[in-house]
């Protein structure tokens, strides 16, 4: 069985050579989806064809085939020179033939297959009972801390992540009345790509369950943590009683995440998602290219085997190395798929880095930039361009001191 048409699949192999780049992960996509999620056999050229007759602006079958390549693996969509964000990437070829061969059943009722077997494939993934598909991140966060109750972010006192002490330095613990005790410890990994330890989310995991308090984590990007080879989505997801993970940032599908928990709390967790207006109906259409992020940009199993993550941390390093190289500095270390550039330390700013990154047709939000698996090797030429003009620049007297540089700060809010 084949996803996608011959001509196409020889394309992108092509396209995937031509850059450099493993085509095993490509080759896999050969597989996907799978046959219990088809309704009607494949037929691979009839159905892209019957895609295409429904996009006017394809001319032909080839010009829709070569572009459903180019939005992915050629990295030439318009994800390719974005550094802003991996909530950037684009749907690929595979998600949008999975998208064609969903099936259109009540997720209300809960019976429709395509979300049914994602939620079980995930849960399965993170080592957890049960879980439920949502419609963002921020929903997969309300729809657990409303599940499990709540309380304002605190900064880690190291700089990286927050550690026990952090905590017990916030937490309200009894129950005398007139004190409001915690309930849930919240915490993000990664937080501004940086990893917490297992360790540090074991103690802290101790110290809340000895105190009857419940643990959240909000896993946008615990994908990231899992390739960066810190440990599984078993290994982190055993000290939470709710994660949730994000699809559409580094997997690149176009909507969705996930909450995974014990049946009891997901069933719960049904309840609230419901009350918050996210019971969707056809929800096939958005959970069929979930599925492809999950298999192909993370990979098959609970380490991320197989996928396409750590290539976009090697991507991360070399950006890293080519600032320093220059005598830049980071904010903090590269440990996942962002570099936090201290700008100031080549004597820059951030309105100049964004107008020479613009010049360059890179978009940029500041000093802090997220590689994704939809950055190409044209993108990073073009980058150290930017950071050569802007070394090139130092010392010119041109900049005034005036940097208007915006502190790290959580990625929630203005940074998504
Ligand atoms: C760590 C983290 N959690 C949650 C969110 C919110 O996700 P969404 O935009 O899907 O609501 C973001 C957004 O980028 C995020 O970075």
């Amino acid at each position: 069985m084949e996803v996608f048409g011959k001509p196409l699949l020889r394309t992108a192999l092509a396209e995937a050579a031509k850059l450099g780049r493993s085509t095993g992960p490509y080759k896999t996509i050969k597989y996907l989806p799978t046959p219990r999620l088809l309704p009607v056999p494949l037929q691979p050229t009839v159905h892209l064809r019957s895609l295409h007759s429904s996009l006017s602006v394809m001319s032909t079958l080839d010009k829709f085939q070569a572009d459903l390549a180019g939005t992915w693996l050629g990295h030439r969509g318009t994800a390719a020179f974005d550094l802003r964000s991996d909530i950037m990437t684009t749907p690929t070829p595979a998600m949008l033939f999975a998208v064609q061969q969903t099936t259109f059943l009540d997720d209300v009722y809960q019976e429709d297959t395509t979300t049914l077997d994602l939620e079980a494939h995930v849960a399965s993934l993170t080592g957890k009972e049960d879980a439920l598909f949502v419609l963002s991140g921020t929903m997969g966060n309300q729809v657990s801390l409303r599940t499990l109750l709540t309380q304002p972010p605190h900064v880690p006192s190291n700089g990286v992540y927050l550690t026990l002490e952090d905590i017990k330095s916030k937490v309200v613990l009894g129950d005398d009345v007139h004190s409001c005790p915690t309930r849930v410890i919240s915490l993000e990994n990664t937080l501004d790509g940086l990893i917490t330890p297992l360790d540090e989310i074991r103690k802290i995991s101790g110290f809340a369950r000895e105190n009857d308090i419940r643990m959240h984590c909000d896993g946008a990007r615990l994908w990231e943590v899992v390739a960066s080879g810190a440990g599984s989505l078993h290994d982190y997801c055993q000290y939470f009683d709710t994660v949730s993970l994000c699809f559409s940032k580094g997997l690149g599908a176009p909507v969705g995440s996930i909450v995974v928990g014990s049946k009891p709390l997901i069933k719960q967790a049904r309840w609230v998602r419901k009350a918050i207006g996210g019971g969707l109906h056809k929800s096939g259409i958005v959970t069929a290219a979930a599925r492809v992020a999950v298999d192909v940009t993370f990979g098959k199993g609970p380490n991320g085997e197989g996928g396409l993550l750590r290539d976009t941390h090697a991507t991360a390093k070399r950006v890293e190395k080519m600032w320093t190289d220059l005598g830049g500095k980071v904010l903090v270390p590269v440990q996942t798929n962002m570099i936090w550039l201290d700008l100031k330390s080549l004597n820059s700013s951030t309105p100049r880095f964004i107008e020479l990154a613009k010049e360059a047709g890179l978009k940029v939000n500041g000093q802090r930039i997220i590689t994704h698996y939809q950055i190409g090797e044209e993108t990073i030429q073009r980058l150290g361009g930017v950071f050569e003009k802007m070394a090139a620049e130092k010392g010119t007297g041109n900049l005034d001191g005036n940097h208007g540089e915006v502190e790290r700060r959580g990625i929630y809010g203005n940074n998504s």
